[in-house]
């Protein structure tokens, strides 16, 4: 028996996961047994367990859409990966527990044996939404200039430090004061409160460059405060609810000065539109920068499932400098 998190019933997360003694099921053919080493506790994640994610799975259900784990066992017909090996958990795949089950087939991201496991098992969701905001929306050239808010959240992170290695400027937006250090120090040019007076502020920093991409998390009036910041035919790429408010936009800003507002969604382009070798490369991509230490998220803390009640309480606290992750297996 191992231990995994499970929920039966959505609602407010921490009442609603339950720590369970799961068997591990036995190892089919074209299956791997993989051994989690960490599993992040990400907005999404929360999202799911109060039942109002995109995407819902089927109840009861292990929590945890990411991980990293090494393999324990492969199935007689499995010649892609081998027992000892790091590998990137497919995706949705409900990592809050010990031991994992997966077709082996799903497994395409090999991870270096080297290397810190948490950041590793933070690759698969937040480094690919940075990538796509940056690469997918609109046509950047080194030296233009992007503005993000949420800028001390992981993507934040992440799109500040795939910025600095692409030859853009950031503009980064947070809720609270005292964030500059933590925002240079990820690679942030520059910092700054949301507020009503977002777009002067921002031009009186940047000196008036136009900034052709902002990228939303909160929705609510925060996305009319970039589209002030935004040149005429600016785009701002939505990705995130933190608001739970819906995105403001001005009819004068979408017709006068052609702003426009789009979603991203990293779950389509895995499903639907990326192919495995576009998802292999971009991926790869992103590990090489991670293992280099060139790309990290910060970690607040990390939890024993035993305490998954802590971690999700923690997870859900604003203020936090950094990701709270679970490691399944620290103590087996
Ligand atoms: N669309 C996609 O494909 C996709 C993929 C990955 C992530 N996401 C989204 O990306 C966002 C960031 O995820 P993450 O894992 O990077 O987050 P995270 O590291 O857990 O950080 C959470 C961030 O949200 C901020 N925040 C929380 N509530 C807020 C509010 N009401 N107004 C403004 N800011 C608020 C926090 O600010 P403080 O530090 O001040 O509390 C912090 O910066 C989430 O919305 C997540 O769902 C979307």
């Amino acid at each position: 028996m191992k231990k995994a998190v499970q929920f039966s019933v959505t609602g407010n997360p921490p009442d609603v996961v339950e720590l369970i003694d799961m068997q591990t099921p036995d190892v089919g053919p074209d299956e791997a047994l993989i051994d989690v080493e960490a599993a992040a506790i990400n907005p999404s994640h929360l999202l799911t367990l109060s039942g109002s994610y995109g995407v819902q799975p089927e109840l009861p259900a292990v929590p945890g859409a990411e991980g990293a784990g090494i393999i324990r066992e492969v199935g007689v017909d499995v010649t892609n990966v081998k027992i000892g090996d790091r590998v990137m958990i497919p995706p949705y795949s409900g990592t809050w527990r010990q031991q994992v089950v997966v077709k082996a087939e799903a497994i395409h991201i090999p991870l270096p044996a080297t290397g810190d496991p948490i950041q590793m098992a933070m690759l698969m969701a937040n480094p690919p939404t940075a990538w796509l905001l940056l690469k997918t929306v609109v046509d950047l050239e080194p030296g233009d200039w992007v503005i993000q808010n949420a800028a001390n959240s992981a993507v934040g992170q992440y799109v500040m430090q795939l910025a600095g290695i692409y030859g853009l400027k950031t503009v980064n937006v947070v809720r609270r004061e005292g964030m500059e250090d933590f925002i240079t120090g990820a690679g942030g040019d520059i910092c700054v409160v949301d507020g009503p007076d977002l777009g002067e502020r921002v031009k009186a920093a940047t000196g008036g460059a136009p900034i052709k991409l902002a990228i939303d998390a909160v929705a609510g009036e925060a996305t009319q405060h970039l589209a002030d910041c935004l040149a005429d035919g600016g785009k701002i790429a939505n990705y995130g609810l933190l608001s739970k408010q819906p995105c403001q936009l001005w009819p004068d800003d979408i017709i006068f000065r052609e702003i426009d507002l789009v979603g991203v969604w990293l779950t389509l382009w895995i499903r639907r539109d990326s192919t495995l070798a576009e998802r292999q490369a971009v991926y790869g991509e992103l590990v090489g920068y991670i293992a280099e230490g060139r790309m990290g998220a910060q970690v607040e803390a990390t939890y024993p499932l035993e305490q998954i009640k802590d971690a999700v309480t923690h997870a859900m606290q604003g203020g936090r400098n950094g990701k709270v992750v679970l490691t399944p297996n620290a103590d087996a």
